[in-house]
């Protein structure tokens, strides 16, 4: 796509994707990648108009240090290194770095701290309205000598070179992070980073959208394509996309697993078939299923059952139409972001993800992503820009194994009867009190677990089943929403009364970590 473009050099940062989305807030396209896939060859190629390195846990003192390749510092473009970042293109450009002791025995700088000006710097501007200005820092190795053509700008108890810059080059080096939260005015100074590499901040979800669309269809030309609906509001906007660009030419896959929320395949099919127009074949497998799942108990062979039966069923139908050679898939930049591992080994398998990542091959597919440059919250605006309405939008995440995961033991059609009926009154609750949209996700479990009470004169011997609502930003880390003892009480009493099988309400108030959102 033809715009101006910002690079973020990944030097491994926990705090990375924060940066791209301060910037994609000022209109700016940007992207993240390792600084171990930049090379020369991608860095012409890719024609960025501003650089940023991100921080990381690498320390320039060592032997061995990741760095940007040279060429980086001749592309005549703005540079602003943050954290590590700074000290890499302090290193690289003549200066040092160390982790000696500066104050008493303290050398490293973690959390807040108060920066104090030496003398005015465009990348400042609007900082210093008071004497100090608040920032957030995180590092043990410092900046002790600066770089050729560099000054200092800014500095902090324990980073004397706090904000630094070569002027004439419009290289930026600062030690603290402007990225996140804890800096009050990090934004300002990454508008004015912005501003002073002069983007015209023309990046929007309709230039987006209108770019978009006619990639697809020059990629597609008179092919078909497939693209798995899951009525969740990624492939939903996906396909809303794809129809607009290339019409009849594409049809929707709806697998419906049995282990859907109550009514939630009448509404997929409503909304696609009907009210959009667009082809949908609905593969009604509830049945195999089930079946599938049978006496399973273990969460992981639960989560490869579905998923295996999935690609199966999936495969199924889309052999039904003719001439496809396209299959569109929700992923998000999330996903596809390589993150830089300094551990070196794989990463251990929590859950393992239910997705349709077998297929392409199988069937000899080529993918099409069209979200993959976006973030949750952008494909919810790229959702609006095309009409969608505002309830699947907003509608909280519901995993790919469904309701099984809900259900730890095994799996049973009474079972899920029960847990539609209590998740949806326990929806129904968080509408009324108008809590919907300040959750990230809420959910009935149901425990394999029967305890004794008593209703009227008579003992009652049912399920318990658990409460689970929590805020989040991205699904990495959540915690539990704290609702009024009132709403909890209400709730209870609703769900008791209104859903036979369940005598016992809980409330699970596990962060993550160390918890999961989903129980399995
Ligand atoms: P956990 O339970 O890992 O969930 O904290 C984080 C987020 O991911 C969703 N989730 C899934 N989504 N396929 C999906 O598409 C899956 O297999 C899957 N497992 C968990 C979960 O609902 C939460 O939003």
């Amino acid at each position: 796509m033809n715009h101006e473009k910002l690079l973020i050099i990944d030097f491994g940062s926990q705090v990375t994707q924060l940066i791209a989305r301060r910037i994609r807030e000022f209109n700016v396209y940007c992207e993240i990648h390792p600084y171990h896939l930049v090379t020369d060859n991608f860095l012409k190629n890719f024609a960025p108009k501003a650089i940023i390195f991100s921080g990381g846990p690498a320390s320039v003192t060592l032997d061995h240090f990741p760095r940007p390749p040279k060429s980086v510092y001749s592309a005549n473009v703005p540079i602003l290194g943050i954290c590590y970042g700074q000290q890499v293109m302090i290193q690289d450009l003549g200066g040092q770095v160390s982790n000696n002791q500066i104050v008493g025995d303290i050398t490293s700088e973690f959390g807040r701290a108060l920066l104090k000006p030496v003398s005015t710097l465009n990348l400042l501007d609007g900082w210093f309205t008071e004497s100090e200005e608040e920032v957030w820092m995180s590092h043990g190795d410092h900046v002790t000598k600066l770089g050729v053509g560099f000054d200092v700008f800014a500095t902090s108890r324990n980073a004397p070179f706090a904000v630094v810059a070569n002027t004439k080059k419009n290289f930026f080096g600062v030690q603290f992070h402007p990225e996140v939260h804890h800096t009050p005015n990090g934004k300002k100074l990454i508008d004015n980073f912005l501003a002073l590499s002069g983007f015209s901040r023309n990046w929007s979800m309709n230039v987006f959208c209108q770019n978009i669309i006619r990639t697809i269809q020059k990629q597609i030309g008179d092919k078909n394509v497939i693209c798995g609906l899951s009525g969740g509001v990624d492939s939903s906007v996906v396909a809303v996309l794809l129809h607009k660009a290339i019409g009849n030419q594409l049809t929707c896959i709806f697998v419906d697993h049995g282990l859907l929320r109550q009514n939630e395949a009448n509404d997929v099919i409503d909304m696609f078939r009907n009210h959009y127009n667009i082809p949908l074949l609905h593969a009604d497998s509830s049945k195999r299923f089930l079946k599938s799942l049978k006496g399973i108990i273990d969460p992981e062979e639960k989560r490869k059952t579905i998923g295996r039966i999935f690609v199966d069923v999936f495969q199924d139908y889309a052999q039904k139409i003719e001439g496809v050679e396209f299959l569109a898939q929700g992923t998000l930049y999330p996903d596809v972001i390589e993150s830089v591992s300094f551990s070196g080994g794989p990463s251990v398998t929590i859950k393992s993800h239910h997705n349709v990542g077998g297929l392409p091959k199988k069937m000899s597919l080529r993918l099409i992503e069209p979200l993959r440059d976006l973030f949750k919250d952008e494909v919810r605006q790229v959702g609006r820009e095309l009409g969608l309405p505002e309830q699947l939008i907003r509608r909280h995440p519901f995993p790919g194994p469904g309701l099984a995961i809900r259900c730890p033991g095994e799996v049973t059609p009474g079972k899920l009867e029960i847990l539609r009926k209590a998740d949806a009154i326990f929806i129904d609750q968080i509408h009324k009190h108008g809590l919907y949209n300040e959750i990230w996700q809420a959910f009935v479990v149901i425990l394999p677990v029967r305890t004794v009470g008593v209703m009227g004169d008579n003992r009652t011997y049912d399920y318990a089943c658990v409460l689970r609502a929590v805020t989040s930003v991205d699904g990495m880390t959540a915690d539990y929403f704290p609702f009024s003892t009132d709403f909890l009480r209400e709730t209870s009493t609703r769900l008791i009364n209104e859903v036979r099988g369940i005598n016992r309400v809980t409330y699970d108030i596990t962060s993550k970590p160390p918890g999961t959102i989903e129980w399995e």
